[in-house]
Formats: structure tokens, sequence, C-alpha cells
């Protein structure tokens, strides 16, 4: 048998993060300029379950034994063992490799997860569909984040813009005019899970004003749909900048990613928040092509350690 490959993107929250953990809606879209991939090699002189995970980004080099029962990668590739029934695994050397920045509210863990998924699946000969990798990427998810919405392991799984609210089918989303983001990592790894169980008690003790942030972060997110579909991007812009105030009165953004969401405003863009957990990781700003360069060289001027455009079509 020879190797199997499988990759998967990151993505982007453009609208509603936090508040979608409570049943909000949001918005998100993947990222394909980065990407986490899973190689899969056979080691035919082994013994069934003879299972080694090497992954050189985290100095990982284990045989799957090994890994900790809550570890999501052994939560993966278990749970496509007991999906397709199989007593034992045939010998192998999985290999995971990823661009995607840990912890930056770009979806390294979810895009590890589906990528493995259907690595997997494939090397044993029984691809699953995409409702089973997404599936299984969000019990991964648990052992990252806690309390996942599942927005991410979605976004991933299907590599396309999408409308989300938990517990209802996903919606695709019809972008009217493509735009750009333009991606600005401060660098500071912030562990989504610590940021969403900090919200969570602050909500616990002010209910009030948790909820009331959440129900306009909700509204920002139907408006802000209608933006793209209508390809209104000056006011979805705005919504951007807006959503941004709200994470900050939510107490989950930094003086960086403040920072950087000033210096893209005032480097032209049409508006910028935080994305995903915060408290680090990455701001998203909403801009028209001529301004990029001027937006791209301002965020690297101010300290942005990685900086990536993408079109959202
Ligand atoms: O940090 P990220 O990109 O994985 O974002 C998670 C988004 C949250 O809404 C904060 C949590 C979730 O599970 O939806």
């Amino acid at each position: 048998m020879t190797g199997i490959f499988a990759t998967a993107p990151g993505k982007i929250i453009l609208f509603g993060e936090h508040a979608v953990v409570y049943g909000y809606p949001a918005i998100a879209v993947p990222v394909n300029q980065v990407r986490a991939k899973v190689l899969i090699l056979p080691i035919p002189a082994n013994k069934p379950d003879e299972v080694y995970i090497e992954a050189p980004d985290i100095h990982l080099n284990s045989h799957l034994n090994q890994l900790a029962f809550k570890d999501p990668l052994r939560i993966v590739i278990e749970e496509v063992q007991n999906i397709l029934r199989l007593s034992y695994l045939p010998p192998m050397r999985i290999r995971i490799t990823s661009t995607i920045p840990v912890a930056a509210g770009l979806g390294s863990g979810a895009a590890v997860s589906v990528a493995l998924a259907r690595a997997l699946a494939n090397y044993l000969g029984h691809p699953l569909p995409d409702e089973t990798i997404c599936q299984i990427a969000f019990r991964a998810e648990h052992s990252y984040h806690g309390t996942p919405s599942g927005i991410d392991n979605t976004v991933i799984t299907y590599n396309q813009p999408l409308f989300f609210q938990k517990g209802k089918p996903y919606e695709l989303l019809g972008v009217e005019k493509p735009f750009f983001i333009v991606i600005g990592n401060t660098g500071i790894a912030s562990p989504t899970g610590e940021v969403v169980a900090e919200v969570r008690k602050n909500r616990e003790q002010n209910p009030e004003k948790y909820n009331a942030l959440f129900e306009k972060i909700g509204q920002i997110v139907l408006y802000a749909r209608k933006m793209i579909e209508h390809g209104n991007v000056v006011d979805l812009g705005s919504m951007l900048t807006e959503n941004h105030c709200l994470l900050k009165e939510m107490g989950v953004s930094c003086k960086e990613l403040d920072v950087l969401v000033e210096t893209a405003i005032h480097a032209g863009a049409y508006g910028a928040k935080l994305s995903g957990g915060g408290k680090g990781g990455n701001m998203i700003a909403l801009a028209s092509s001529e301004r990029l360069p001027q937006i791209t060289q301002a965020l690297r001027d101010a300290g942005a350690t990685m900086v990536i455009t993408t079109e959202i079509r």
C-alpha cells in the first residue's frame, strides 16, 4: 500500500465568536493560505496496532498508545477506528504538519482533526462522508476547547463561507461581491478554552451584561449576513468594528489586538476586529484591493508577526 495524504484549511470567524457558544449565530470563512497536512505511510515490518505519530511542529514523536486518552489526535484515530468497526489498525506512520499558527484563532486544532480523520479513513479504504468527518473533529474539539460551539470543525470540513448556529444545520453563504480580509497575528498564543471559560465565569457573575452583549452581537451577525449577500462591503466593514467594540466590552480583547485594529482602520480598512477566542491571536480587517499594500505594511510596522490576505468569494 502506498502513502495517503489529506489536508484541511485554516479558518477565521468574521462575526459572532463567543456569542456562538451560547446559541447565537456566527459567520466563518475558510483560509486556504494556511493548512494542516497529514501523510500516512505503511510500515509493513511491524505488528498490528503499531501506530506511530510524528508532528515535528509540536515536537511530538510517539506511539499511539503513549498519547493520553484525551489527546485530540488519539480521539480522532479511535473515533475513525470505531466508526469503521475495526478491531485493530494496520501498522502505520502518521506524519502531521501545519502552517496554521497554534492558539491564534485560525482553527489549527480543528484543521488537524479534519485532515487526520480524512487521511486515516482513506488509508483504511473507507472514505467517510463530510458529515461524519465533521462530527469526529467536533469530538476532538471538546478536548481542545471544553465547550466548543462546533463552528471551527464545520467551516473547516466544508471549506466554504457559512452561517452557523449551534444545533441547527449550517447554511452556506452566497457572497454577492468578493471582498478581501487581511489577517494580522499578534504573535500572542491564547488558548481558546481558557478565554471561553473566563467568559463563562464572567457571565455567571453578570448575566445581564453578557446576555445583552451576546444579543447585540447576534443582531450584528444577521445584518452582516445581509451585507455579504447584497455585496455591501462598506457597511460590512463597519459591522466588523462594531463587533470588535462589543468583544472589547466582553473583556476578550487586549492592547496588542486593539493596536492592530486601530492601525488597520487608520491605514484605510473599512473595519476591523479581533477574530476567534481573543486575548491574543488574530485581528482581521476588511479592505478594498487598492488598500491592501498599505494595510499590510502598517500592520507589520505595528508588530504583527504574520500578515495574510485572503479573498472571500
Ligand atoms: O479561537 P478560535 O478561532 O478557535 O475561536 C473559537 C470561537 C469561540 O466562539 C470563542 C469558541 C467556539 O467554540 O465557538
